[in-house]
């Protein structure tokens, strides 16, 4: 019998010594992500020089990637990064035993029922951002989502609320974070350590974070108030092991991640429903329309959201043609067997979810915004594993799913009630990959809705 060697995973063309990949990245990372599915199943790139990245884009492999080799690797690179912000101690970067107990810890502050208390928090912070524009002003959408993304995790997790200053220096030191830490994925390490502005303003930023959170929450326990907030859970959190409860360090980590991991991401998804509401105005009128059918004059409450369906597929379409993650990282701790290839120890391996939903071999004409594709049940059931991943599979599975869903699902239903939004003539948007995948700047005119008429 005849064995038929496995030809070697290709590597992209481009890549200079030193430099690795960072010109094409640099140029335009997301279109040169995207080209590499062309290069089949799997393709190699050099973030670091000297050093692949293997990134997958079938929908069976990344599954395998990210499901079935999950014991036998650890987060790479982008995590590496994310986690010089979170400090080394938080859920995110951490691996094995470490991150099971950490999850556990976490997890209870994202239960239904507790969703459900964060409900009103959501639709008041939703209300009181969009309270403050005025009929006729342009606004810029993206700021304006990560304003009200980060107002709507700030009030969840410390449900009392942070001051509107600490809150301003908050919201300029993420931006700072957002774009150096996309930097920093794309360029080779020694550049970080080059006496640059921008590393300043990155390094400033890190530490103005962890000051205004940390004073955050040495206030709430000097205070001793059960705010009933996810940071009051965190506080009232004993480590499994060792029975005592969690360190200071620690729990700011975890409130550093929940507020980096839920704003630009929810964010940019809000963005893009009001982009695309506004480029679509059918989807806009049935959206209205149901809204109108379930909620009448009320204001959206947590029971509403399971039958706000075509809602729901709204969002699930935008998360779909307009996903946050562009470069998701892991890397082999040992040899590990993916599909036909065996990978060395050591290899990072990523994959693109902007990139994959835009498969045309998955999703029919995939640049359309069609939320309806998700009423075809056959076809949606026939999608293969791992062909759609809004919140990543694998026991890093986001754990903000359903409070994103119901974040982005309440912040809707309440914004488009009390506005339209038009987009600025002549203004293009196009999609940029920093951290995260979001709208370039998304100016769009806001109008006032009369009562009774969506
Ligand atoms: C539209 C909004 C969101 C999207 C698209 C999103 C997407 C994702 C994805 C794809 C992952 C998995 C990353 C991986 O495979 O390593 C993830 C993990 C995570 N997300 Fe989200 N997320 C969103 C909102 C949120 C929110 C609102 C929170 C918290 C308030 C959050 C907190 C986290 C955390 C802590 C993890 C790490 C989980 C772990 O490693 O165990 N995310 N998210």
């Amino acid at each position: 019998m005849t064995t038929v060697a496995v030809p070697p995973i290709p590597t992209a063309p481009g890549a200079l010594p030193l430099l690795g990949h960072a010109i094409p990245l640099l140029r335009d990372n997301l279109a040169f992500v995207t080209s590499l599915r062309d290069h089949g199943p799997a393709v190699g790139i050099q973030l670091q020089p000297g050093r692949t990245t293997v990134v997958v884009n079938e929908p069976a492999l990344i599954r395998t990637m990210l499901v079935d080799l999950a014991p036998e690797l650890d987060k790479g690179r982008f995590f590496e990064k994310m986690g010089q912000v979170f400090g080394g101690d938080s859920l995110v970067t951490a691996a094995g035993a470490d991150h099971v107990r950490k999850r556990r810890q976490l997890q209870p502050a994202f239960r239904r029922d507790e969703i459900a208390q964060y409900v009103g928090l959501m639709r008041e912070q939703a209300t009181h951002v969009s309270g403050n524009w005025r009929p006729g002003q342009t606004l810029d959408v993206r700021e304006a989502m990560v304003k009200l993304s980060l107002d709507m995790v700030i009030a969840t997790v410390f449900s009392s609320g942070v001051d509107e200053r600490a809150f301003d220096r908050l919201r300029r030191d993420l931006t700072v974070i957002m774009s150096g830490v996309g930097a920093r994925i794309m360029l080779p390490d020694w550049v970080e350590r080059l006496p640059l502005a921008a590393n300043r303003r990155f390094n400033e930023s890190r530490t103005a974070l962890r000051a205004v959170i940390g004073t955050a929450v040495r206030d709430l326990r000097a205070s001793g108030r059960g705010t009933g907030g996810v940071l009051s859970m965190l506080l009232r959190a004993r480590d499994q092991e060792t029975g005592q409860p969690l360190g200071e360090h620690q729990i700011c980590s975890e409130v550093i991640t929940l507020a980096v991991g839920g704003t630009e991401t929810t964010a940019s998804v809000l963005a893009w429903v009001l982009y695309e509401l506004a480029r679509n105005p059918d989807v806009d009128e049935r959206l209205r329309a149901e809204l109108g059918d379930v909620l009448g004059d009320r204001p959206v409450a947590f029971e509403d959201i399971p039958r706000l369906t075509y809602l729901h597929d709204v969002i699930t379409e935008a998360l779909r043609l307009h996903h946050t993650g562009w470069l998701v990282t892991r890397r082999t701790l040992g040899s590990v067997r993916l599909g036909d290839w065996r990978i060395p120890a050591g290899t990072e391996l990523a994959y693109c979810q902007h990139a994959l939903h835009r498969d045309a071999a998955l999703f029919p004409d995939p640049l359309r915004f069609d939320p309806d594709r998700w009423r075809d049940t056959a076809w949606r059931e026939g999608l293969p594993d791992g062909a759609f991943l809004p919140f990543g599979a694998g026991k890093h599975k986001c754990i903000g799913d359903h409070f994103a869903m119901t974040e982005m699902a309440t912040a809707i239903a309440t914004l488009i009630r009390m506005w339209r939004l038009r987009l600025a003539p002549g203004r293009s948007v196009r999609p940029e990959a920093r951290a995260t995948v979001r709208p370039s700047t998304l100016m769009m005119t806001a109008q006032q809705v009369n009562a009774g008429s969506c």
